[in-house]
């Protein structure tokens, strides 16, 4: 399918589709050559969500992308092929692979034709995840229940086992099987009725994480949920913890949103990076309370994806575990830089970025020189405007509260009560001396980084005029310390 990525609303470094609609990333792997797939939830033959198929892309460096062939087509009317995963099978535990050591697993929900049923079924594919070719013996799992999908397999290493997770979506239930070829699975435990659970539980991840300050990965289930999540629409959670091979158990029974924009869905995580080294996620950047509705579908498309995102635990103060998410090596699309100052002070910089072909930067503004908590003073912000039509998108980080905002509200483009405005959460001064903000604004879409990515806000936004103005501002920042700003212009990986 072809796709035209020029389009003002077209972000030029995110992923989205050739057309149509997309939602959650699917069966993200790492294939034997090193070449990352994106698989998504792809209607090809309308804007809204629904006959869903499963698109597929490719990247080797998580930028620039190239649309392939739709991977997993329904094979009866009605029917559709909901969330799942990938995995590849080396020692050919299958079966299916007799000849080769790169046979790709991809294990989905086959929504029925009737729509009465969610049942899991695997597909495997000769050629590194292009073409699949469904199991004659499908569904591999069924519990004759009606909200019961998004299975996330992976190998298991010390109990040598292959284990899913599924979500029994209405009943708040994530159900672990295991099972030695993928094909026969075995019930092994639920985890169950933790955290927000608003009105269903989807997308449940597993994996390790590398935990900082220490030798040893920790666990992470990853939750998403929707509708009904304290933002409104959908959000995803996560509970740090430990996984023996068939239960999973958190830490505590804390809630901890990954995400304070509305914009981050349904994060999957990569299949294949080793547990010790930064996990990388993608999440679907939008919000069901107004998916099939922004203003997009004017260029014939809806739905993008977030940045790829590096992800470890730290121990943070005072709240303790946290996902760390940030922009994974962002460096790599820098093009130009448009600011450098080591020492704006209380100073504003300018930037009229209306000659970037891309309009898309990355920004960061680093408070220098901090010590004691009397020493937190001030606030960093931000403006995106258009000089054509006024509308703006702002925000910024104030020193003493530790709270950073986002506001979206200033943009015209799209008028919906779902659609909120503004966002803003805290975070606590870590004594290291510094706070910072960082950024990357594409057309569409806005990530916003809190001191390397303890806090994120993923939100979309839509101007009837393209944003080509950029203020960055310190004020009020105290005398012993200083603010180092950078601003870079990123290249288009679509052009
Ligand atoms: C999450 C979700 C999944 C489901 C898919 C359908 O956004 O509702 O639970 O598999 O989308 O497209």
């Amino acid at each position: 399918l072809p796709g035209y990525y020029a389009g003002p609303l077209r972000p030029q470094v995110h992923y989205s589709p050739p057309q149509g609609f997309m939602n959650d990333p699917n069966g993200m792997f790492i294939d034997v050559d090193g070449l990352y797939h994106l698989y998504y939830q792809f209607n090809p033959t309308g804007l809204v969500a629904g006959n869903v198929h499963w698109g597929h892309a490719t990247s080797e460096d998580l930028y620039t992308w190239t649309n392939q062939k739709i991977a997993l087509f329904p094979d009866r009317p009605g029917e559709q092929i909901f969330s799942g995963s990938a995995v590849l099978d080396p020692n050919n535990t299958s079966g299916f692979f007799p000849n080769q050591t790169n046979g790709v697993v991809a294990i989905y929900t086959l929504s029925t034709g009737s729509g009465q049923e969610q049942v899991q079924e695997i597909a495997y594919s000769y050629d590194n995840g292009y073409t699949f070719t469904k199991y004659a013996g499908n569904p591999v799992i069924s519990a004759g229940a009606k909200e019961f999908r998004d299975p996330k397999a992976f190998w298991h290493e010390e109990t040598e086992s292959w284990v899913v997770l599924v979500a029994f979506s209405q009943e708040f239930v994530i159900s672990i099987y295991t099972s030695p070829n993928l094909i026969d699975w075995t019930f092994a435990s639920n985890f169950s009725n933790a955290g927000l659970i608003g009105l269903q539980y989807e997308c449940p991840n597993l994996l390790q994480m590398p935990m900082e300050g220490s030798h040893e990965p920790m666990w992470l289930l990853y939750i998403s949920i929707n509708p009904g999540a304290p933002y409104g629409g959908s959000i995803g959670e996560y509970f740090p913890g430990h996984f023996n091979g068939t239960h999973f158990t958190a830490v505590d029974a804390v809630a901890r949103i990954a995400d304070f924009g509305k914009d981050n869905y349904a994060a999957q995580f990569f299949y294949g990076i080793p547990a010790n080294e930064n996990q990388i996620s993608i999440a679907w950047a939008s919000n069901w309370q107004y998916t099939n509705n922004v203003p997009t579908d004017s260029e014939n498309f809806r739905s993008v994806m977030s940045l790829p995102r590096y992800n470890y635990l730290t121990n943070a103060t005072r709240i303790g575990y946290q996902l760390v998410s940030v922009p994974y090596n962002i460096e790599s699309i820098f093009e130009a830089q448009l600011v450098s100052n080591d020492s704006l002070g209380n100073g504003t910089v300018f930037v009229d970025y209306s000659s970037i072909e891309s309009g898309a930067l990355y920004f960061e503004a680093n408070v220098t020189g901090l010590s004691d908590m009397a020493s937190l003073q001030g606030s960093v912000n931000f403006t995106f405007s258009s000089s054509v039509s006024g509308e703006s998108v702002r925000g910024g980080t104030d020193l003493l509260s530790g709270t950073t905002w986002v506001d979206r509200g200033e943009t015209r483009g799209f008028d919906n009560p779902y659609f909120t405005d503004k966002f803003s959460n805290s975070a606590v001064y870590d004594g290291s001396g510094l706070w910072r903000i960082s950024g990357v604004i594409d057309r569409s879409i806005i990530e916003v980084f809190v001191n390397g990515g303890e806090e994120s806000a993923t939100n979309t936004f839509y101007p009837n005029s393209p944003l080509d103005t950029m203020a960055l501002s310190a004020r009020g920042i105290n005398a012993t310390a200083d603010v180092a700003v950078a601003v870079w212009s990123l290249r288009s990986t679509w052009a």
